[in-house]
């Protein structure tokens, strides 16, 4: 079965994604498009032949040959696009973040709860790389006992001139948030967020800084958010356990020697390092579609990740713990 799909947003990730649709993975076809800006949505849709540029997201939605939706637009826009795709009754797969609000998306997850079941899947690629997998299989066998430190490295070489210092939580330890949450399988209950000497290639920028997750079963776990490193784009984890420890491998395929040194290559960025996460991703996600199931990060994950982000803002100005607080799991979320 070919799953039929409407793409709404086609900026940076929407056009990429559309690409590892078309021409990467197996089982899917990009058939309708949108985007605020007609003119990009009409050259995309030229692009892929027989596909057609709605005037809105939600004549995607509503397009009868379209039967499941990817929503890559701007965060604020997706409560709207995510809400009509489920009382559509279409699976939706929502580019991170979920909602830029809690609220947001609490409107998500209860509109999920009365349509019965699960349609959403959100785009918290790292859960679908090589190496978090691994880790995630140590933890899960016992092999390293019961896991009660991480620490996770998010280093960038450089940002654009509009980041800010909200942004290194609510953009870039998102996704160490949610790998943890994931790792650990558990709620954060509490963060903290700590700002050391700034680095002076980030001007204005607490850069870099770290957040502290206290998990509800008392694991720590550290964030390092380093955005203007030059070096390179750099992944780090480690997990501690009661009785030893997992450590992510250096992302290179070879390590050369020359010369009394060794070395390898460090990723230009974040499309480099997690290439085949994304292609994994969205192939496990239409082989879902296809079979009439909705697997992977949920709502519910998108809703944690975002109360977590908030107080992580909380805590950074305040200097302070801040709480995390979440409403009962619905049922349908496991
Ligand atoms: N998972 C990841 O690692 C990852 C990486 C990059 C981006 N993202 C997420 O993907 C989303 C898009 O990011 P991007 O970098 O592609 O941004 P972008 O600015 O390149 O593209 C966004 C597109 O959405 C369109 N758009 C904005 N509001 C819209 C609306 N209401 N309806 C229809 N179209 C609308 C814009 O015109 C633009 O073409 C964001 O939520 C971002 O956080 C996730």
């Amino acid at each position: 079965m070919t799953v039929r799909i409407g793409v709404i947003g086609v900026g940076m990730i929407g056009q990429d994604h559309i690409r590892r649709l078309s021409k990467v993975l197996a089982g899917g076809r990009v058939v309708a498009v949108a985007d605020t800006d007609a003119a990009r949505a009409r050259e995309v849709a030229g692009g892929l032949g027989s596909a057609r540029a709605h005037a809105t997201g939600q004549e995607v939605i509503a397009d009868p040959d379209v039967d499941a939706v990817l929503v890559c637009s701007w965060g604020p826009s997706h409560e709207d696009y995510v809400v009509a795709a489920i009382r559509a009754g279409k699976p939706v797969f929502c580019e991170k973040p979920l909602a830029t609000t809690e609220a947001a998306c609490l409107n998500i997850i209860e509109a999920e709860v009365a349509a019965g079941r699960r349609l959403v899947q959100v785009g918290f690629m790292r859960r679908y790389d090589d190496s978090y997998r691994a880790m995630k299989r140590t933890i899960d066998s016992g092999e390293i006992g019961a896991p009660l430190m991480m620490s996770s490295g998010h280093r960038n070489p450089s940002v654009p001139g509009h980041y800010t210092s909200d942004m290194a939580i609510v953009d870039t330890a998102v996704h160490d948030i949610d790998i943890a949450r994931w790792l650990f399988d558990d709620e954060i209950a509490e963060t903290l967020v700590i700002k050391p000497r700034q680095n002076s290639r980030g001007g204005e920028l607490h850069d870099p800084l770290m957040m502290i997750l206290r998990m509800r079963g008392g694991a720590l776990v550290n964030v390092e958010t380093s955005v203007n490193i030059d070096y390179g784009y750099d992944i780090r984890g480690e997990i501690v356990g009661e009785t030893g420890t997992v450590t992510m491998a250096e992302s290179n395929t070879v390590i050369v020697k020359s010369r009394g040194s060794f070395g390898g290559r460090v990723p230009e960025d974040w499309r480099e390092r997690f290439m085949r996460a994304y292609d994994v991703e969205l192939q496990e996600w239409l082989d879902a579609c296809a079979a009439g199931e909705v697997r992977g990060p949920s709502s519910w994950d998108g809703y944690a990740a975002t109360v977590a982000t908030d107080a992580g803002l909380v805590a950074l100005k305040s200097g302070g713990w801040a709480t995390v607080t979440l409403r009962d799991k619905p049922t349908i979320y496991g």
